[in-house]
């Protein structure tokens, strides 16, 4: 067991990278926070949890409202007694129909709204509490903060946001022994990606941006989650890890 009773937050907790992590992690011995604003699905999430014999719950929230991520938080302290392991990985990505020019202020703003402010309140809430005892805040960020693709402007935007502030998190945070890391995933088979499924070709093209032609899944990236949340990973801090089959280090 990596876990003994450790007690993790997972936002995202109902779909695809979320839910695997929030798996993995109870499955490693975790006692496991579900937040999400998909209730059914989040409940979906610890229905399975608990189908393997582990420990969950579920807890609403919007990562965009502060006084939300703050409620979980003080739900999560007095559900489990304390907060070990913050995973901010809730987000959402842009259909890709619009040009800068084009692009609704309103779709940046929502943008930002739960992939940036998001993270940056679960970072907040997250370190009000493990200020006493220390932990570990994993933060999803995505290598569309280091490479451009067409008409996400705003993703962009916050992802690298993501990976500014696990920076200075890490450093503010590290008096308190708490670790700050990113993890950068590259193309992940979940329903994120659903507006890319309906064109074949782009399907094919997109897979073609990994080294080895295929997307990643869900469960490749808990299991990078899971040991960066662990002691193992005790001396990594203030930086983000690559999960994307190279898909970052090549000229396409
Ligand atoms: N799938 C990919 O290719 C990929 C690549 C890089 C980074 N990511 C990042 O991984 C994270 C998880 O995405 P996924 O691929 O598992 O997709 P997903 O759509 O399966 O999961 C995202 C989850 O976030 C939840 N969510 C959305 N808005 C929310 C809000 N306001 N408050 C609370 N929960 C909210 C959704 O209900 C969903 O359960 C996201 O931050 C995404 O940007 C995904």
């Amino acid at each position: 067991m990596r876990f003994h009773g450790e007690v993790a937050v997972v936002t995202g907790g109902a779909g695809g990278i979320g839910r695997a992590s929030a798996k993995l992690l109870a499955n490693q011995g975790a006692r496991v926070v579900v937040a999400d604003i998909d209730e059914a699905s989040g409940q979906e999430s610890v229905r399975q949890i608990e189908q393997d014999g582990n420990d969950a719950v579920f807890h609403p929230v919007d990562v965009s409202d502060y006084h939300s991520v703050q409620t979980l938080a003080d739900f999560t302290v007095r559900t489990y007694g304390g907060l070990d392991i913050m995973f901010n990985n809730a987000g959402i990505f842009g259909d890709g129909a619009e040009n800068v020019i084009n692009m609704p202020v309103e779709t940046y703003r929502r943008m930002v709204a739960i992939n940036q402010d998001g993270v940056f309140y679960g970072i907040k809430a997250a370190a009000n509490v493990m200020k006493e005892r220390g932990g570990v805040i994993i933060n999803t960020a995505s290598i569309y903060a280091f490479i451009a693709d067409r008409n996400q402007l705003p993703y962009h935007a916050t992802k690298a946001a993501v990976v500014g502030m696990t920076k200075a998190a890490a450093l503010e945070l590290a008096k308190y022994n708490i670790r700050v890391v990113a993890i950068a995933p590259g193309m992940i088979d979940t329903a994120l990606i659903d507006p890319w499924r309906e064109d074949e070709h782009v399907w094919n093209t997109v897979q073609k941006a990994h080294m080895r032609r295929k997307f990643g899944t869900a469960e490749q990236v808990a299991n990078v989650v899971a040991f960066l949340a662990s002691d193992e990973a005790s001396f990594l801090n203030g930086h983000e890890y690559f999960v994307d089959d190279g898909a970052a280090s090549f000229k396409r």
